[in-house]
């Protein structure tokens, strides 16, 4: 995918900030940083869903999670991307066990680009419940 460019010079949050996009300069975020930043997410490397209940949503920052961007060009398959990858993983832990084994990486291992960052290597131990699988 292709960066976004700026069209026009830019102030960013009015003369607040100090940093103007100029015109013609390709703009990416460094998504994974921000997504580990402990001033967003106190022990970012937790893994912490409770972060997103309803209950603790007032203790998140605006803008500071953006797996799919957001706005206008936010990815317009959010949604459907979220059904799949839910539905794949239930698939997946109703027919298997997983467990890590002693050539899982942990912490994970990722390979950090601007656009994905992806694990380098999952090493797990898999085992099938498809002898007691009732479909
Ligand atoms: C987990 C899977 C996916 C992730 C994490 C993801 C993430 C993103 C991100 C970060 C952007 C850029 C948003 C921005 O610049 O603000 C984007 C744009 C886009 N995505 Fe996805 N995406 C996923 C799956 C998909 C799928 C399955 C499709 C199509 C079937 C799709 C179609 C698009 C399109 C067309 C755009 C450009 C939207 C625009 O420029 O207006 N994405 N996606």
């Amino acid at each position: 995918m292709e960066g976004r460019i700026a069209k026009n010079d830019y102030t960013l949050g009015g003369r607040h900030t100090g940093i103007t996009l100029r015109a013609g300069e390709t703009i990416e975020f460094g998504i994974y940083a921000m997504h580990m930043n402990a001033d967003y997410y106190p022990n970012p490397e937790q893994f912490n869903v409770d972060r997103f209940l309803p209950e603790n949503r007032n203790q998140l920052t605006p803008y500071a999670f953006l797996p799919f961007g957001l706005g206008p060009r936010q990815c317009i398959a959010k949604r459907f991307a979220q059904m799949l990858v839910k539905l794949t993983l239930a698939t997946l832990v109703l027919k298997y066990r997983f467990n890590t084994c002693e050539q899982t990486d942990i912490p994970t291992k990722v390979h950090i680009s601007s656009f994905s960052n992806a694990p380098k290597c999952i090493n797990l131990k898999i085992q099938s419940y498809i002898e007691n699988y009732i479909y």
